[in-house]
């Protein structure tokens, strides 16, 4: 899909669909100024006769005849005035394009000219969410669809008006970032939904290679000799039971001064789950080809940020490997001395994220980085605690959890503290080793969290756990069920607002 800003009025564009935003219990008086009088008159009149009341998400298909140049008006609700957010600005707008894409339509167009006076955003801000969820809630996986292979995505243009020629640049900047941050995060969900046959760890690296070599990144993979020399005993514990080699990838965006400390981005990548030894059940088993989601997201993030130049140096470090159980396999019991030189005494082969990041987050400390964030599919556990739509954060500076809470909010890709306290040390000490795998049931998610933190040194960490929103079982307004993109949209926000500051003080 290509996206047109153009200078004009809604009513006379020549399209397939012209989508309008109805807020509940306004009738047409919330409606985008530009709709022609004719055509609002009558909206009106079918507003009043057809229970269309502008409900959240609510659609309703119309046929103006010759009252618009367009065939048809998509009316879609957009819920109370007052509880308006850019989230739902994104459902609603996904939802308008899922039902005209439905319907065939290959071009469709708004203006955004919908906001009441009092809501906080910008207009380039709104021509973001628009895209965002035209083009997320469009996302189709059919790479290995041969049959029903006319049900892919119709629509190709989506128009964004605007009738004043001095809101035109901030509009066409908002798109621009959109759709960079939009293609990456479909880059991200390309990459986990692949089936792990299809995304082995090296065809992951050539993947992550393919798009850093496309961009200037700099790019360098580890193979399992190279690691061995690094001492990441972890992580090749955990390669041990398969037969495809691991990587370690190394991506390297210079977006500023070489002197300037950079932000180190490190991402699980499971390219498959099964628990090794510690094998887990059959049922859904099938979903842990997503365990690379981390991995991807940083792909995703620094695709993003390299096509928005951002001024910021970015190192990337994605272990990658799968986790099986075979003749050769780690087991329940080993001792595995990690990179940092700290030993850890395996008690459950399936709590693997763990051990490979050890080994990254070790590797990442040699950057001396202004930040390290980390994501990763690591715990069951946290989806217990917060559900399936929430990353659990940890991490030891407050100043970075805090811009990491604002950006959830803004994205949508919302994140809740849980706290990395003293006490839990206690489940996660060995008596032969150093450190256990496994804290056991209890605060699950904080364990694994608390168990990262003896791999950063003092560097000011984040630790993301998407196990949760990586993977959707049903249907969101803009992200349909399967692997969701998370991370790479928070991390760009992230990177964005980490750039204003760092202007900002100087
Ligand atoms: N990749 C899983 C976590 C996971 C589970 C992600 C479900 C998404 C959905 C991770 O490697 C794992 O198996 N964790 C174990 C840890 C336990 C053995 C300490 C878990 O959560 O059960
Ligand atoms: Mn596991
Ligand atoms: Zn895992």
């Amino acid at each position: 899909m290509r996206v047109f800003i153009k200078k004009g009025h809604i009513g006379s564009l020549k399209i397939d669909a012209v989508i309008a935003m109805i807020y509940e219990g306004e009738g047409i008086s919330g409606m985008a100024p530009a709709m022609p009088g004719k055509c609002k008159k009558w909206i009106h009149g079918i507003l009043r006769s057809s229970g269309f009341e502008g409900k959240l998400y609510q659609t309703l298909l119309l046929y103006p005849r010759n009252l618009i140049a367009s065939p048809r008006v998509l009316l879609v609700g957009i819920g109370k005035k007052k509880d308006l957010s850019l989230d739902k600005i994104r459902g609603a707008f996904s939802r308008a394009a899922q039902h005209l894409n439905a319907v065939k339509c290959r071009s469709i167009g708004a203006s955004i000219e919908f906001a009441p006076s009092g809501f906080a955003a910008s207009s380039s801000e709104i021509t973001e969410v628009l895209i965002e969820g035209a083009i997320l809630g469009l996302y189709q996986f059919d790479r290995f669809k041969t049959v029903d292979k006319d049900k892919g995505v119709k629509i190709k243009k989506l128009y964004i008006v605007h009738e004043r020629t001095d809101c035109l640049p901030d509009i066409r900047a908002g798109a621009a970032s959109a759709e960079a941050v939009t293609w990456a995060v479909v880059f991200a969900r390309d990459l986990v939904s692949m089936p792990s046959n299809e995304m082995t760890p090296r065809i992951l690296a050539g993947e992550a290679r393919q798009m850093a070599m496309a961009r200037g990144i700099g790019f360098r993979e580890l193979n399992e000799k190279q690691m061995k020399k690094y001492g990441m005993d972890a992580l090749l514990g955990v390669a041990r039971g398969s037969d495809e080699e691991a990587r370690l990838m190394i991506l390297n965006y210079r977006g500023t001064a070489g002197s300037k400390r950079p932000v180190v981005l490190v991402g699980k990548g499971l390219t498959f789950d099964s628990g090794g030894i510690s094998l887990k059940p059959a049922e859904k088993m099938d979903e842990m080809k997503s365990d690379m989601a981390g991995g991807a997201a940083v792909l995703g993030a620094i695709q993003a940020a390299a096509d928005l130049r951002l001024p910021v140096n970015i190192v990337g470090i994605v272990p990658a490997t799968e986790n099986l159980p075979s003749g050769h396999a780690y087991k329940p019991g080993d001792i595995l001395k990690s990179m940092s030189g700290q030993t850890i005494e395996v008690l459950n082969t399936d709590a693997e994220g763990r051990l490979i990041l050890a080994d990254a987050l070790t590797f990442a400390c040699r950057y001396k980085p202004a930040a390290i964030i980390d994501l990763a599919t690591l715990t069951g556990a946290c989806i217990v605690a917060l559900g399936d739509n929430v990353i659990g954060m940890m991490g030891t500076d407050s100043a970075l959890k805090e811009i990491m809470r604002h950006v959830g909010d803004m994205t949508g890709e919302r994140v809740w503290e849980l706290p990395l306290w003293d006490d839990y040390e206690e489940q996660i000490k060995s008596t032969i080793a150093d450190w256990k795998n496994s804290g056991g049931r209890p605060a699950g998610a904080i364990t694994a969290g608390m168990f990262l933190s003896k791999f950063v040194l003092s560097y000011p960490w984040i630790h993301l756990d998407i196990a949760g929103p990586a993977w959707l079982d049903k249907d969101k307004p803009y992200i349909p069920k399967g692997a969701s993109g998370v991370g790479v949209r928070l991390l760009v926000a992230f990177l964005k607002k980490w750039v204003q500051q760092d202007q900002s003080l100087k």
